[in-house]
């Protein structure tokens, strides 16, 4: 079983945190699990400094101590179990990995949220965190996969007298090569999403020169979007925690970040804000990602009945949260159930309304649902299934089955529409999305999209797919960056998701919209499984819960076969 939900001791990033003082320190470490730690991955060394500051207060004011054997010393190779060490240097945790016959040292834990590297997966001279699927290559430490964006330590590694010792960290590693000569000057990105956000991050870690412009109709700078039902929305989250970066970094970086900038129209060469400005581009990248479905019933619009896609959504919730001492969530989607997870979380009453008869059954099908609802209840959440709301009166809910229900907020998680007005009004082929080719290009020459609105041809599904996950966005981001930049690159990363609902994790890879048999192993109810989602004998997609390995190896094994198909 993965740790994530234990704490292990903990791990911060914030910088700001460093000059404050140890009382509200103590107070923040008590707060955290490494789980909850947001991708902060800043590349400066100033937070390398700033983290081993703040681990060093960690042990200080925890007196724990790192795991494993210290390296610097010395260990035997028959230590090694499947070709990994866990140890230290130092105060850093620190892992060894045997790959043939060579020996890499890098940092234990993921930069996205801590994850346990040991737990990993070892692929082709990378490793993958067991969460949510990061890569980082061995040699370098360089982050080749999204979520995590930041690169691992690595240290030098000597072999001696069969004995393996681990010597000074290893800078400079991770060589890009230059971008294409025939780079374009000028790339503009509609959405200051993940994929906006990655493909910015990726054009200058691929050493893009050129001028990148983000243009983002959000009043705040790129966020952690799924920590907004999640820790955030719990409180056990600060707010520092949510953006992607902190506001300097666009500056340093030359990302010139308009916010408040909603692109109304694209011209030939050019976008429009509904300022009246115009932004020229010589690539342009569409990730306007998508937006909540409202309720279009009487009463919908009153100030307590919300929705949660921004940061700025997420706060109006927290604040009416305040007041409410119960809250109904209408739906019983992903967010609909994260937002009851996290409600209950500040001890408010949660009511939940939705059409169908279990939650999720239509991803996860009837057991997950069953136990899905099942671990709602058991943490007090009350659910009114297979009815629907029919009007708001005031505080005051009227549902189909004509039962009442009084809430101070109400939260409507019925859905995403994904935000294609901007591409049909620049008559890019729509289908039921942006349709892209592999390289993310759409129908327009120069023109990319990704995220949420792209509907591109996966290559394990062998279907066209459109699918809202984090993971897919940033991948998309990064793979339009490179193309942006004059290279080809197609994607092909295999889907992937994670929820979060209370302490239990669900990870999910490959995509199947329908199936024909669903195949159990382990015990769900037990937190211990793994689905399988089969169509016509064929795997299309596994989710799981505390089985991290399994799932990557699911992952390997779908990549394996699109690499056989072609
Ligand atoms: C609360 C919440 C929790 C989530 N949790 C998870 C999770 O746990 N796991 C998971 O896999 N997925 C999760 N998701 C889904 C995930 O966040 C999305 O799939 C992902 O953010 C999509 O990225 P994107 O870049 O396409 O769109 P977004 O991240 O939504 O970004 C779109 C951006 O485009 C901007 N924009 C839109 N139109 C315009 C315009 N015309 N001009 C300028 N800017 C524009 C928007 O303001 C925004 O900045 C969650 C989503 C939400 C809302
Ligand atoms: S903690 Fe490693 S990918 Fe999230």
């Amino acid at each position: 079983m993965g740790d994530r939900a234990l704490a292990m001791g903990t791990f911060f990033f914030d910088e700001r945190l460093i000059d404050d003082e140890q009382g509200r320190i103590d107070n923040e470490v008590n707060a955290f699990t490494p789980h909850d730690c947001a991708d902060r991955s800043f590349v400066t060394s100033r937070l390398d400094v700033t983290c081993r500051c703040l681990m060093e207060l960690d042990f200080m004011t925890n007196e724990s101590q790192p795991s494993g054997p210290d390296l610097t010393s010395g260990v035997a190779l028959t230590q090694f179990v499947d070709g990994k060490l866990l140890g230290h240097v130092g105060e850093e945790e620190v892992l060894l990995v045997q790959d043939g016959s060579e020996i890499f040292a890098i940092a234990a834990h993921c930069s996205h949220y801590h994850g346990p590297l040991n737990e990993g997966l070892m692929v082709g001279g990378t490793i993958r965190c067991p969460w949510h699927h990061a890569c980082f290559d061995l040699r370098s430490g360089d982050a080749v996969r999204a979520p995590a964006l930041a690169p691992l330590d690595c240290w030098q590694v000597e072999k001696r007298d069969n004995l393996v010792f681990v010597r000074e960290k290893r800078v400079g590693l991770i060589q890009r090569g230059k971008p294409p000569t025939s780079a374009p000057e000028k790339i503009v990105i509609v959405g200051g999403g993940a994929a906006g956000f990655a493909a910015a991050e990726m054009l200058r870690r691929r050493e893009f020169r050129g001028s990148i412009v983000m243009l983002s109709s959000d009043s705040s700078a790129p966020v952690d979007r799924p920590n907004l039902s999640k820790d955030y929305l719990a409180g056990s989250a600060p707010e520092d925690w949510v953006p992607l970066r902190p506001d300097s970094y666009y500056n340093e970086a030359g990302i010139e970040l308009h916010l408040n900038s909603e692109v109304v129209s694209i011209n030939a060469r050019h976008v429009t804000t509904g300022k009246g400005d115009q932004v020229a581009f010589d690539r342009l990248l569409l990730a306007t990602g998508a937006e909540p479905v409202r309720l279009s019933i009487p009463g919908a619009d009153q100030p307590h009945v919300r929705t949660l896609r921004s940061l700025t959504d997420c706060r109006a919730i927290i604040d009416t949260s305040k007041t409410s001492p119960r809250a109904l969530i209408i739906g019983a989607s992903f967010i609909g159930l994260e937002v009851a997870a996290a409600l209950r979380a500040r001890d408010i009453e949660v009511h939940v309304v939705a059409p169908e008869k279990r939650p999720m059954e239509r991803i996860l099908g009837p057991d997950v649902g069953d136990f899905i609802r099942a671990l709602h209840e058991e943490h007090g959440v009350i659910f009114h299934l297979e009815d629907t709301v029919t009007a708001i009166n005031g505080q005051r809910a009227t549902l189909k089955s004509g039962r009442t229900l009084d809430a101070g907020l109400v939260v409507a998680g019925i859905g995403v529409r994904p935000r294609l007005a901007l591409a049909e009004k620049a008559g890019l082929v729509i289908d039921r999305g942006v349709q892209v080719n592999a390289f993310l290009e759409t129908s327009a020459t120069g023109i990319y999209a990704a995220g949420d609105i792209a509907r591109w041809p996966d290559p394990h599904s062998g279907e066209r797919i459109r699918v809202e996950h984090w993971v897919v966005a940033q991948r998309q981001g990064q793979t339009a960056a490179i193309n942006m930049m004059g290279m080809r690159e197609k994607f092909a990363a295999v889907p992937f998701f994670w929820s979060q609902h209370y302490d239990v994790p669900i990870n999910y890879v490959g995509h199947a919209e329908q199936w024909d048999e669903i195949a159990i192993d382990g015990n769900i109810r037990a937190r211990d499984c793994l689905l399988k989602y089969k169509r016509k004998g064929r795997v299309l997609a596994v989710a799981s819960i505390f089985r991290d390995l399994a799932s990557l190896q699911a992952e390997v094994q779908m990549e394996d076969e699109m690499i056989q198909s072609v």
